[in-house]
């Protein structure tokens, strides 16, 4: 069996694997979050464990379990703790995939306290929290780095600017124009760009397959 692992193409490779919604903290009891469900990143995970890979999993909350013995996951809830899980582990690894729908931003001034409703409207101040994939292209080594984009107009165009801005090798754009595509559907509707801007339109294809296509990229990089 050992042997048989050994021969895994994603044998002694590192990836780091960001995954599911933040939720930041309002009061003790409130948070502003989002949709996502974690399932393109837990995907990915397990695409890239069963090819060798020791994977690890940062998430946010999410009801998915992960059970592999090569994904350690670890757990946080706010963007600060995912963007500090992160650079815990980026140094060591030899790939990341951010596939998490990190909140852009939170409440500047988290209340101590519940906040109890009165006869007035309740403005919230929120200011713009880490772009936990752009530290992570700034801090880049050797690490082959791919991020996803989420665009609704000017997709490419949009798409190639963050693969400057974040310093990425390869971006995977998720169109929502398509349908059938998008948060809690099964299936995606992706194009993948490279840092040298070439565009690879996919089929429509389900999230499982999506993330063995990112797995085959990291691959194809590694020549394995
Ligand atoms: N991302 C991140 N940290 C953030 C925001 C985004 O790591 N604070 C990552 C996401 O995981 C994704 C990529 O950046 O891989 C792009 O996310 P997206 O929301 O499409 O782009 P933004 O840079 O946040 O810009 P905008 O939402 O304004 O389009
Ligand atoms: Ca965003």
């Amino acid at each position: 069996e050992a042997d048989l692992e050994s021969k895994l193409p994603l044998r002694g490779k590192k990836i780091l694997v960001t995954a599911g919604p933040t939720y930041e903290p309002i009061d003790p009891v409130r948070f502003i979050g989002n949709h996502s469900t974690g399932k393109m990143g837990f995907d990915i995970a397990k695409a890239a464990a069963d090819e060798g890979a020791e994977v690890i999993l940062v998430t946010g909350p999410t009801h998915l379990k992960m059970s592999h013995s090569s994904v350690k996951v670890v757990n946080v809830t706010s963007s600060e703790e995912m963007y500090h899980a992160c650079h815990e582990y980026f140094a060591d690894m030899d790939t990341a995939v951010a596939a998490a729908a990190v909140a852009d931003y939170r409440p500047k001034y988290v209340a101590p306290q519940k906040i109890k409703k009165s006869d007035s409207n309740l403005t919230l101040e929120l200011e713009k929290t880490k772009d936990i994939l752009s530290s992570l292209g700034e801090k880049k080594k050797n690490q082959f780095l791919i991020g996803f984009a989420l665009e609704t107009e000017n997709e490419i165009e949009n798409a190639k600017l963050k693969i400057k801005k974040k310093n990425l090798d390869l971006i995977v754009l998720n169109s929502l124009n398509d349908e059938g595509a998008g948060f809690g559907k099964p299936t995606n509707k992706v194009t993948f760009i490279d840092k040298d801007f070439n565009e690879e339109p996919l089929e429509l294809k389900t999230k499982e397959e999506v993330a063995q296509d990112i797995i085959n990229k990291i691959k194809t990089h590694y020549n394995v």
